[in-house]
């Protein structure tokens, strides 16, 4: 809290030195605390400059994922206005669980440099070192009906594509229901959980995983085949700060828009950019395995798949591979 409150006064003066008498005026706590605080801050990798005449000044943050640090560049109304950040967590998705069941409000997000148990769907781990990758989840209240529930996992997807072509150029595809895959490999995924009663919803927790800055070297080499990185893919590494307010931006727009206007417009967008209609693809679905052609997401999100012979079954969860055509 102490070294927040410092930040935020060397961040009001960006240019000039601001004296070590004035910040402890200020902040009505001793000159040698803000000693320490400085040197606190300097572990975190802030570079502060300091001189005996004139006091400290900020001269540059790292790409830390902290209050301190995102609150001033956010662009969003209502959503990640409360961050709670660790260094580390289990689950970024289990924190936020815990702080909605407490009261936690729509929008507040978790945000972790690292996960120790970091879930993926299916019950599946999730690949999370730290400081690399952005591991984040958000709180929502929707007002829809459970059944809905899992078109915010493709109001999601939609959002986080949309965040990854507007920051980096680069034409992402959604693959059934919520894997985000740059050139055929996975760069982002969700994994959205669900507290309801029968007809109500009490909250959502949205959990987003997107690889970042990590190198191909870094995955072991089961996932080395199927999974990018924004660095692999753009060539460069990337704020992860950056990122993340469009990121916000994107989620925020497309659930209200949800919201506001119904499934109809996160169907089609939705369509639009999974080009999976008429597509032979094998699903795994609670240990089973069919083969079929995709033809289309229902007004739920289920999967529609035309069997041999021509059945249609609905495929509520699972995994899509898609498959050459014939
Ligand atoms: C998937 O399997 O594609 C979903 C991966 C979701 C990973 C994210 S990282 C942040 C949040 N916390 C978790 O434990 N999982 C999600």
């Amino acid at each position: 809290m102490m070294d927040e409150k410092i930040l935020q006064l060397l961040r009001e003066s960006p240019s000039d030195f601001l004296s070590g008498e004035e910040i402890s005026r200020r902040l009505k706590v001793s000159r040698t605390a803000i000693w320490k605080g400085m040197n606190r801050l300097r572990t975190q990798g802030y570079e502060i400059e300091a001189s005996t005449r004139s006091g400290y000044r900020l001269i540059r943050s790292p790409d830390l994922l902290t209050p301190s640090e995102i609150k001033p560049i956010l662009k969003t109304k209502w959503m990640g206005k409360t961050v709670h950040h660790f260094h580390s967590l289990d689950s970024t998705n289990s924190k936020a669980y815990q702080l909605a069941l407490n009261g936690a409000k729509e929008g507040e997000v978790v945000i972790a440099e690292s996960q120790e148990k970091g879930r993926g769907r299916m019950g599946r781990q999730w690949f999370s070192p730290p400081f690399l990758n952005l591991y984040l989840s958000i709180i929502l209240r929707p007002k829809i009906s459970p059944h809905q529930a899992s078109l915010i996992t493709l109001m999601a997807a939609i959002a986080a594509a949309d965040a990854i072509q507007k920051f980096s150029g680069l034409l992402p595809l959604i693959k059934w229901p919520n894997d985000i895959l740059l050139r055929d490999r996975k760069v982002a995924g969700l994994l959205n959980e669900i507290h309801s009663e029968m007809d109500r919803i009490h909250f959502v927790i949205l959990g987003i995983g997107v690889n970042r800055n990590l190198d191909e070297k870094m995955f072991s080499k089961e996932i080395r085949a199927v999974a990018t990185s924004l660095k692999t893919e753009m060539g460069q590494a990337i704020s992860r700060k950056a990122f993340l307010r469009i990121l916000l931006q994107e989620l925020e727009k497309w659930y209200t828009i949800f919201m506001k206007e119904g499934s109809a417009i996160i169907l089609k967008a939705w369509r639009d950019r999974a080009h999976i209609k008429g597509r032979r693809v094998k699903v795994t679905s609670f240990g089973e395995k069919l083969i079929g052609i995709a033809v289309d997401v229902d007004s739920d999100g289920a999967l529609i798949l035309e069997t041999a012979g021509g059945k249609r079954k609905r495929v509520v969860a699972g995994d899509v591979e898609y498959r050459s055509q014939r």
